[in-house]
């Protein structure tokens, strides 16, 4: 998909604001960007502990929303103002989105949680998100979808298109954007074939392994979110970023094996015995690197269908190659951010 794509090549149709590639200015400057107040969803996740000290170290102010539960990790940061709120429990949103202006909607799954669908959280989850936000006058939503989101895709990706649906036809000002698998610190992704690494002597590919991703940093991430909030221009977008580089699963593992030294053999699973395998080592608790449902999605190629990057095109950033920030990711302790500033449960 082209950058700033429209709402028809999104799949969602109509016509809608896209933001062309000539008519972009440089990233708005430190300086002159206003303090906006910013309400942060999905705080105790992977993605909003890079982006919450980012937010604050701009000078906005932050506020972040959790659901107070144990052993969830909150960033110590300073300047942020911590609030419990579930999606899914519309009267406790109303204290979260409280004179906000703008709303960066991370809280998500990718899987059913226990008593809470995937249709509950992501889908009514941001309809509850959004009727509190227009009740407190809140002015842009960013939301994060994923790369895949389609109507035609399994639950997950089919939950994310109708999340987007609801965000485009709220009538809020909002950017959307899509990416590709996000690692780095507290990731779940290089973490998982890390911890496959580490307890197997063999590392067990889904099918053959030459499906591609293009995996995107999260700090690339992080700065495609904190210009989502800050650039008037990139409203109405809805943008599908990922990293430079387009890697077979194999070289991934094979990668991250080299860079922390724990080389394995790979063993491939033929197709028939993928899932089943995948189901019963989740059903096992075992960390993998994708769920059942996503792995079916990846397998077709989780990568940007064009040339074009709005990573590069739009918001002006050179996307990390895979190998060298992963070297910097394990170098500073994998699993742990480099300031070792967030904590299990609460701080
Ligand atoms: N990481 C990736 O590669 C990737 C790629 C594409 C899209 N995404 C999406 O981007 C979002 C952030 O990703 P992430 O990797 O940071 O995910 P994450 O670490 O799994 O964090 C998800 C966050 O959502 C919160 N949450 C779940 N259900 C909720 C509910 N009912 N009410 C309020 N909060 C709820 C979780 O809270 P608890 O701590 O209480 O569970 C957690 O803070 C997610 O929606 C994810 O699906 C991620």
């Amino acid at each position: 998909m082209a950058s700033g794509s429209t709402q028809a090549d999104s799949g969602h149709g109509g016509p809608h604001g896209g933001v062309a590639e000539c008519e972009q200015p440089d990233p708005i400057d430190a300086a002159v960007t206003p303090s906006r107040r910013v309400l942060v969803t999905g705080a105790s996740g992977f993605i909003a502990g890079h982006l919450l000290p980012r937010l604050a170290s701009r000078g906005h102010r932050v506020r972040a929303m959790w659901r107070g539960r144990e052993g969830a990790g909150r960033t110590r940061a300073p300047g942020i103002d911590w609030v419990e709120g579930d999606v899914t429990l519309p009267e406790t949103l109303s204290r979260a989105t409280f004179e906000c202006d703008v709303i960066v909607h991370l809280a998500g799954c990718s899987t059913a949680q226990p008593g809470s669908s995937l249709e509950a959280v992501n889908v009514a989850g941001t309809r509850n998100l959004l009727v509190a936000g227009l009740d407190s006058g809140v002015q842009r939503i960013v939301y994060l979808s994923a790369l895949g989101a389609s109507p035609a895709a399994g639950p997950y990706f089919r939950s994310r298109f109708q999340a987007e649906d609801a965000v485009m036809s709220s009538g809020v000002e909002h950017v959307i954007v899509r990416p590709a698998v996000v690692y780095g610190p507290e990731d779940h992704f290089v973490s998982s074939i890390l911890a496959l690494l580490r307890k197997l002597p063999v590392f067990p590919m889904l099918g053959d392994g030459t499906f591609r991703l293009q995996p995107i940093a999260v700090e690339d991430l992080v700065d495609v979110l904190t210009q989502s909030v800050e650039r008037p221009d990139v409203e109405g977008g809805l943008y599908e970023v990922a990293g430079p580089d387009r890697i077979s699963f194999t070289s991934i593992v094979r990668t991250v094996g080299e860079v922390a030294a724990l080389r394995r053999p790979i063993l491939p699973l033929p197709d028939g015995v993928a899932s089943p395998v995948t189901r019963l080592a989740q059903g096992a608790g075992f960390a993998t690197p994708f769920t059942k449902e996503q792995l079916d999605v990846l397998r077709r190629g989780s990568v940007l269908s064009g040339d074009d990057n709005p990573l590069r095109t739009v918001f002006r950033i050179k996307p990390l190659p895979f190998r060298d920030a992963l070297e910097d990711y394990l170098a500073s302790g994998p699993g742990r951010p480099e300031d070792g500033s967030r904590s299990g449960g609460a701080t």
